[in-house]
């Protein structure tokens, strides 16, 4: 109701999803969305179609309050915080797969997960139909599948994708992050440091992928607390895994750190 009045007045809308647990990662999006779009949307929804049974759902960092204050200081206009059965009532039937790119990297780890994705943000689409929506690099594989279905699907949706926003030490900010003991915190900077020396290999002219990927591996097993989900460096439009790194190549990963599943990644293009 709220979208189709701004359409009316031809205000812009920009849109920002989350889960909510706000870092600085969040408030970047919600920043850039207010400084160039009328309206900045900020959705919090803890989708659980996309936790598989043995994830962290339940105990998923909430904090409504806080995520408030935040959001309006960052400059939010609307906060959207739809119940459970809002987004899912009895009998909800319909779902959207973005084939291919959601089976592999995380897709592969979690099963489902992007289908749980895809189906809650072309919902929040159609609830709040954004001119532009922002989502972080962090994600890199979220936002790659999001682009894909909305050209697939025609949606006329701008997709920006900001930078990957880090603590100082360089370890990438997360809801997760929480998780950590403070042994754990420091073990997980192996994982930046791990993608800056790949950075560092590519820009002195390393171009064989399976180097750069065992290099990778061989800083993050240092760690002890660190055990390896994927490592892997694939284009960054179809997501296959490259033998030489020579176009735009996403290196992502994915580490337990404990019993805490983080991911990183960067894109490098020699
Ligand atoms: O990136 C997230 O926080 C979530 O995956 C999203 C896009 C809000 C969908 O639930």
């Amino acid at each position: 109701m709220l979208s189709k009045i701004l359409k009316k007045e031809a205000k812009t809308i920009g849109f920002v999803p989350t889960m909510g647990y706000f870092h600085d990662g969040h408030l970047s999006l919600i920043k850039t969305a207010k400084q160039h779009m009328d309206v900045a949307v900020v959705s919090i929804f803890v989708n659980p179609k996309q936790f598989s049974h043995n994830e962290d759902l339940d105990k998923y960092p909430r904090d409504l309050k806080r995520d408030e204050e935040m959001a309006r200081l960052a400059g939010a206009d609307v906060l959207f915080h739809p119940s459970l059965s809002d987004m899912y009532p009895d009998g909800y039937a319909t779902y959207v797969n973005v084939e291919g790119l959601a089976d592999t990297l995380c897709g592969g780890a979690r099963p489902g997960h992007f289908k749980g994705v895809a189906t809650v943000v072309t919902k929040l689409f159609g609830i709040v139909k954004p001119d532009i929506a922002y989502f972080g690099q962090k994600d890199a594989q979220q936002s790659i599948i999001i682009k894909k279905m909305v050209q697939d699907l025609n949606m006329d949706i701008d997709i920006k994708v900001l930078p990957t926003v880090r603590e100082k030490d360089g370890l990438a900010m997360s809801s997760r992050n929480m998780y950590l003991s403070e042994k754990e915190r420091k073990d997980a900077l192996c994982l930046n440091q791990a993608l800056i020396k790949a950075e560092a290999a590519v820009k002195s002219g390393e171009r064989d992928a399976v180097k750069i990927i065992k290099m990778i591996e061989g800083i993050i097993k240092e760690r002890p607390g660190a055990k390896i989900d994927y490592i892997e460096a694939v284009d960054t439009k179809t997501l296959n895994p490259v033998d030489r790194i020579v176009g735009e190549t996403l290196v992502a990963l994915a580490v337990f750190i404990g019993n805490t599943r983080l991911i990183d990644n960067t894109i490098l293009n020699p």
